[in-house]
């Protein structure tokens, strides 16, 4: 098996087969729901224009540092930092990603749950019968209030996780975003093409690239969406492409990697965009409705009640919902190996054990989000998980990162890193000013900013 290191650790195969991976990692429900939920709440182009001025900015730049700090230890979050800084407390830092990787992974999968229960609906033709918005909405209810069918579905998608990263890098994980990647592709192109060429379709096209910068002004809390929104869209902060990284080879233009999977991220959210609003407008949809509607409901209320409108509506929600499916699982695995690859690296431990055991560990962590249990009548356990793993672990993860590079292990280093056979990539000492003080400046002042307003209570 010519993919495996002497060292026992996997290898990528080709380029492609890493680029892929990665992308799979990044594009999620992050890109299909998130992106456009969160475009949806901030007044739509404004807050595109700002998410993509955070890719480029602190985005990309964290994304080459967690590569090269990968690449140049070969091992997983918390023996990286141990290796690069012995003797100190960096490691904390890949420990904390490690405790992220299986939050995110829970409450994460309870959603890719609720989307594989949707695909079963659309098999079955639920979504082909006239529904309302208000009966869309009973659906939605009515499956998140049966905790057993949650339970079951998110189940098995933790056991399809499971068994993929039990293959192992190469055999599991690359192989399968080489199928599943080139089919979600498709699958959305196709999707989004049909979206824009409905009548009264321009209307999402100009809510998502209209920008009115006022709007922003209006509502600072856009900025701080925008770049919460970039972290985990782009899978950063917990050391989930620091892990993928390390099983990259050396001859790789690691700068140039990053480039692509950060673009195809960002064009998949924007494209996720151009799929469902214009859906929406077309099929009579109103900005007032897409304010006022709550985070779980675009996908899973909205976009029912359009599948039925359409035209072989049924085959459009059955590839939209194993289009989630695919994003979710390609996305799962890569949460599920930075905790397998801890285990295995920092311990000794067989991947298979690894994966069932702590897999098996992030799986009793979702039950109870799968139940809904509310910790007060207005928080429920899943939501405490999103906030403190969504908005604040990954922007703290970031921070430290940029901090590490910065000044511990010194943009030197990381350059000498990614240039390391000759590869080039213009610009690099920019990137070095940018990590070392743009970014860790601008991600310190938002998570204030953020911790400021949730306790001021404003
Ligand atoms: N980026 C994925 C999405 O957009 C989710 C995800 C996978 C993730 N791995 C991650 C988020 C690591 C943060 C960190 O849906």
């Amino acid at each position: 098996m010519a993919a495996i290191t002497g060292s026992g650790r996997g290898k990528w195969g080709s380029s492609l087969g890493f680029v892929l991976a990665a992308a799979g990692g990044a594009i999620g429900l992050g890109n299909i729901w998130g992106f456009p939920y969160t475009a949806a709440q901030s007044g739509g182009a404004a807050f595109v224009a700002l998410y993509l001025i955070c890719v480029l900015l602190i985005g990309l730049p964290v994304m080459f540092a967690e590569l090269s700090i990968g690449r140049a230890s070969e091992s997983s979050p918390v023996t990286a930092f141990r290796k690069l800084a012995p003797r100190s407390l960096w490691w904390l830092v890949g420990a904390q990603g490690v405790l992220s990787g299986f939050a995110i992974l829970a409450f994460y999968s309870v959603v890719a749950g609720w989307a594989v229960g949707y695909l079963v609906k659309a098999i079955m033709g639920e979504f082909t019968q006239g529904l309302s918005l208000d009966a869309a909405e009973g659906t939605f209810r009515q499956l998140i209030e049966s905790p057993g069918l949650v339970t079951l579905w998110t189940a098995v998608f933790f056991v399809a996780g499971i068994l993929i990263v039990q293959g192992g890098v190469h055999r599991g994980i690359e192989r399968t975003c080489k199928i599943l990647m080139p089919l979600f592709f498709v699958l959305l192109i196709g999707l989004a093409c049909r979206a824009m060429t409905l009548s009264g379709a321009g209307k999402g096209v100009s809510f998502l690239f209209n920008v009115d910068f006022s709007k922003i002004w209006e509502h600072p809390k856009v900025i701080l969406n925008a770049l919460s929104q970039a972290f985990f869209s782009m899978s950063l902060g917990m050391g989930a492409m620091l892990t993928y990284g390390s099983y990259l080879s050396k001859k790789e233009n690691l700068p140039w990697a990053g480039v692509s999977i950060g673009l195809a991220d960002t064009a998949i959210a924007v494209l996720a965009g151009l799929m469902i609003f214009p859906a929406f407008f077309a099929m009579g949809g109103t900005t007032e409705t897409l304010a006022a509607s709550q985070e779980e409901a675009l996908v899973f209320v909205v976009l029912p009640t359009i599948f039925d409108q359409l035209p072989a509506g049924q085959l459009f929600s059955i590839a939209f919902y194993v289009l989630l499916v695919i994003a979710a699982l390609t996305s799962s695995i890569s949460l599920l190996e930075v905790i397998t690859a801890f285990f295995v690296d920092e311990l000794g431990w067989k991947r298979k054990r690894a994966v069932w055991l702590f897999g098996g560990a992030s799986f009793l962590l979702a039950v109870p989000c799968a139940l809904n249990l509310k910790i007060t009548p207005n928080l429920s356990f899943m939501s405490l998980l999103i906030l403190i793993f969504f908005k604040y672990a990954l922007l703290i993860g970031g921070f430290f990162i940029c901090l590490f590079v910065g000044w511990a292990w010194k943009p030197r280093a990381a350059i000498a890193e990614m240039t390391r056979e000759g590869q080039k990539f213009p610009g690099l000492p920019v990137w070095g000013f940018l990590i070392r003080y743009i970014c860790p400046l601008v991600i310190a002042i938002i998570i204030i900013n953020q911790l400021w307003t949730a306790f001021s209570g404003s």
